[in-house]
């Protein structure tokens, strides 16, 4: 059924727990309605209850120093949207996409910079700095601003696409270009952090791990368990450690169970398949561009522990799935957030996967409006008429 996922989602939403607060929010209007209350404690009651992003939601799961001062732009909260038109091509299951694309600056970082620049902020830092293939500089950048600090971002020369660069900028980021990969651009901000007091907040930083563990939570509470595979793009791998981690977590609380975890590279920049670093990674997904992940480890391991694998897909299928998932479902992601379903695609159709009767959450990791140049640049340019109607009906009605 189309639109399945507001359903999955709305059923979610009236978790017990959420039910509970609708029903004191329905209270809490009626007495202001009945004048029993003033509109200041209105509004202290139904602020209180509001979202108030990853923190104020999970900071209670998550492994943060005391010190940490909230810096938030109520991230997280993504909707988990179910894919039946895709499905349907693929087998018989469920399918699920958390489109992390629709986090504040547009990408799953949020999730983790909110906890970095919280932990930052509250232990006194004035500087942050990251390297970046362009969203952690943009969401950096943006919760940097919010919090008063500086922030500094060192990206690979002419292979950053245009919406993240925009951003940082935006955002009011120093931004510097390396010429060399982001390899070289992570290894620079690590000796500098090393050498002077600026806090570092890639994915190295252990708060940005904590941060992002919160989709792992968020799905589990929408689906009521862990999924029973989980595909996802990895790049420096800071993502698949904190899923899996998230993921553990949950189910130590509760018994939520684990999903198989399917880790995909871009053929160009795959390291975790080859078993070797790169030195010059390659593919279209400029945001998975990574020869040396920092993770790489970790994300080895949560393939193998989750009895799942990391696998590599070539460029062509990446954009084939971008294509297909905008034009099948409507959601528009940048070309390294197709990556997951990519591998998804890939394994089902060699046979490896059979994802008969399975819950699949493929994760979604950025928007499409952060690369608008990939779909425009092999475009056919939108046909030009006079502004008169039998223009219009001869070049619509033939
Ligand atoms: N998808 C997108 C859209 C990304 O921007 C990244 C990483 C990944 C997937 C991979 O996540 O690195 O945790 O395995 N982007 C980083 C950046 C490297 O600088 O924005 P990962």
């Amino acid at each position: 059924m189309v639109g399945a996922g507001v359903d999955s989602a709305s059923q979610a939403l009236t978790n017990r727990h959420t039910s509970k607060t609708q029903i004191e929010i329905r209270s809490i209007g009626t007495k202001y309605i009945q004048k029993k209350l003033s509109s200041a404690e209105f509004l202290c009651y139904t602020l209180r209850m509001a979202y108030q992003g990853v923190l104020h939601k999970y900071g209670i799961l998550l492994d943060l120093p005391l010190y940490s001062q909230t810096v938030s732009l109520l991230e997280g909260n993504t909707p988990l949207i179910k894919a039946d038109n895709l499905s349907r091509q693929l087998g018989d299951f469920e399918l699920f996409i958390k489109y992390e694309g629709l986090n504040p600056t547009g990408s799953f970082k949020d999730r983790g910079m909110t906890a970095a620049i919280s932990e930052a902020l509250g232990r006194g830092a004035t500087t942050v700095i990251c390297a970046s293939t362009g969203n952690t500089a943009a969401s950096a950048a943006a919760y940097a601003a919010r919090a008063g600090m500086k922030s500094i971002v060192l990206i690979p020369q002419g292979k950053v696409a245009a919406g993240k660069l925009a951003g940082a900028i935006a955002y009011g980021a120093q931004v510097i270009q390396i010429d060399g990969s982001f390899d070289d651009a992570l290894t620079m901000v690590i000796e500098i952090t090393n050498k002077h007091p600026i806090c570092l907040v890639n994915s190295i930083n252990p708060y940005r791990i904590e941060g992002q563990k919160t989709s792992a939570f968020e799905i589990c509470d929408v689906l009521g368990s862990a999924p029973d595979w989980l595909c996802l793009p990895v790049g420096n791998a800071g993502n698949i450690t904190s899923y899996w981690a998230g993921f553990k977590q949950y189910h130590e609380m509760k018994a939520a169970g684990l999903p198989q975890i399917l880790g995909v590279q871009a053929a160009g920049a795959a390291p975790l398949v080859l078993g070797h670093s790169i030195e010059k990674p390659e593919t279209v997904a400029t945001a998975i561009r990574i020869g040396k992940p920092a993770r790489g480890e970790q994300a080895l391991q949560a393939a193998e522990e989750s009895n799942g694998r990391i696998i590599a897909v070539s460029d062509e299928q990446i954009l084939d799935m971008q294509k297909m998932l905008a034009k099948l479902e409507g959601i528009w992601v940048e070309p390294a957030s197709a990556a997951g379903l990519a591998g998804l695609v890939d394994e089902i159709a060699n046979g490896n996967l059979n994802p008969k009767g399975k819950r699949v959450v493929a994760i979604c990791t950025g928007h499409g409006l952060k690369d608008p140049d990939i779909i425009t640049k092999d475009m056919n340019k939108p046909s030009i008429v006079p502004p008169r109607l039998e223009a219009l009906e001869e070049i619509i009605l033939g």
